[in-house]
């Protein structure tokens, strides 16, 4: 009997230990399912010289809508906010980035700079979230991104699918693998920076073209 008792409990034990019950096995599948498919923490942010020129290659104007992908603490928003006047959405995994984008925006709005209207609404929005899952993005007139080429590989079937033509999409570094293959979209136009740290930052310029039409030729 008691020998009976041992042997359940080291199975028990063996079970807990790998995460075998079926809650504890439930839950995990379920944390699994909502966790981003990419989600690399590390956060670099762009020079202030680098992100100039993604303003003057991307025409950036007041008219715009900003997203950056993986904003860390969201600054290209809020510069552009205040440099145009324009809106920005940003979108972060990392809450400690979203505290620092908090910040930003008290550091920003000297003198109402980036909020606009009667009641002051804030020119820039600071999500918590997965940016390979924004319901949104194709309200976006430009996009930003300083991610490495596994999220924007992961990225460029959303944006074929979910960008309107004509959309500026930025990227500090890096691209999706359009060299070998040619069905992804090659940079209409890319620039080489310096900044303070190193002086080959590399800034690439996509244009979301128009849809082919599916309509066969009568
Ligand atoms: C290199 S930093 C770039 C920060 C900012 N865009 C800039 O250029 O200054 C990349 C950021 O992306 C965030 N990140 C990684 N995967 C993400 C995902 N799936 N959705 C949203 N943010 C993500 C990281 O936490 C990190 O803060």
């Amino acid at each position: 009997m008691f020998k009976r008792a041992f042997c359940f409990c080291i199975l028990a034990l063996a079970l807990a230990l790998t995460g075998g019950f079926i809650d504890g096995g439930d839950k995990k599948g379920k944390d699994k399912k909502d966790d981003p498919k990419y989600n690399n923490p590390t956060f670099v942010p762009t020079a202030d010289e680098v992100i100039e020129k993604m303003f003057e290659m991307g025409k950036i104007n007041k008219k715009d809508l900003i997203f950056d992908l993986g904003c860390g603490d969201n600054r290209i928003c809020f510069m552009a906010a205040k440099k145009f006047g324009c809106r920005g959405v940003g979108i972060e995994t990392n809450p400690v980035r979203i505290r620092e984008a908090m910040d930003m925006f008290d550091k920003f709005n000297k003198d109402d700079a980036i909020v606009f209207g009667p009641v002051k609404l804030p020119l820039v929005e600071t999500r918590h979230g997965d940016a390979l899952a924004m319901k949104d993005i194709g309200d976006a007139t430009v996009v930003v991104m300083y991610m490495f080429p596994e999220f924007m590989e992961l990225w460029l079937p959303i944006a074929k699918a979910k960008l309107k033509p004509g959309t500026r999409i930025l990227s500090h570094d890096y691209a999706w693998d359009y060299e070998s293959d040619k069905t992804k979209w090659a940079p209409v136009s890319t620039a080489i920076v310096k900044s303070s740290s190193r002086d080959n930052h590399k800034v690439l310029m996509w244009v979301v073209p128009e849809k082919k039409s599916t309509k066969a030729a009568k």
